[in-house]
């Protein structure tokens, strides 16, 4: 404190000036923020002869055990899903979801780290992406999950997003994304 109060003035002047001068850009940066809600339905394609999710790691799993929880444990899957309009897998692809998803719990309830990247190849957001690093507990009906990124338009991205599954066959599954998305 006593040091703080030997500083000559002019210091202290400029010192104001530039904390002033800092705060007013940061206000102008959170003016020129944009937000873009986006929807879409994500395919997870685990079997069959075409599968878009594949496991690649683990050990291996034994379901005669008690807990399938426990069993699923430690399984990494690398995958390429379809993003399309609506829940048809016919309809327009919007773009691709691309990474690595583990079964990270091991009680309780299944859940998955998500390391992923959401890219849009057609439409408005062709070309550009958002990554999502985040906990997916799968069995609950929404899930929501911390956008951490982007690229193109959505450069220095954060936002969040809302899942939810909206049919399942076996261990295919079609995904509902809420996206909501906060860019420069
Ligand atoms: C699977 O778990 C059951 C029950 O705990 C056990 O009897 C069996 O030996 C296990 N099988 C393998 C391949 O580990
Ligand atoms: C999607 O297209 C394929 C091939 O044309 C067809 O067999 C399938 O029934 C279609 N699926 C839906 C849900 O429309
Ligand atoms: C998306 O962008 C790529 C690269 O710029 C371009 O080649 C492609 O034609 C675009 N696709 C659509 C459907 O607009
Ligand atoms: C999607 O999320 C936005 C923002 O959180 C919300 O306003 C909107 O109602 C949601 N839409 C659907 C279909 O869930």
């Amino acid at each position: 404190m006593a040091k703080m109060c030997t500083f000559p003035t002019s210091t202290s002047i400029l010192l104001l000036l530039f904390i002033a001068l800092l705060g007013s850009l940061c206000t102008t940066e959170a003016l020129k923020s944009k937000v873009t809600n986006v929807q879409f339905y994500m395919h997870d394609i685990v079997g069959g002869p075409n599968p878009t999710a594949v496991r690649v790691a683990g050990r291996p799993s034994n379901f005669s055990g008690s807990d399938p929880i426990a069993a699923m444990f430690g399984s990494i899957y690398v995958i390429d899903n379809p993003l399309t309009v609506t829940p048809n897998p016919n309809s327009t692809v919007m773009g691709r979801a691309q990474g690595i998803y583990a079964m990270a719990s091991q009680h309780d309830e299944f859940s998955l780290l998500m390391t992923l990247t959401y890219e849009f190849i057609s439409g408005p957001y062709n070309g550009s992406s958002f990554s999502v690093v985040g906990r997916n507990p799968v069995m609950r009906a929404v899930r929501e999950m911390p956008i951490i990124g982007g690229t193109g338009i959505f450069r220095l991205a954060r936002g969040y997003c809302f899942a939810s599954t909206h049919s399942m066959d076996e261990m295919d599954a079609v995904i509902g994304y809420n996206v909501t998305l906060i860019h420069y």
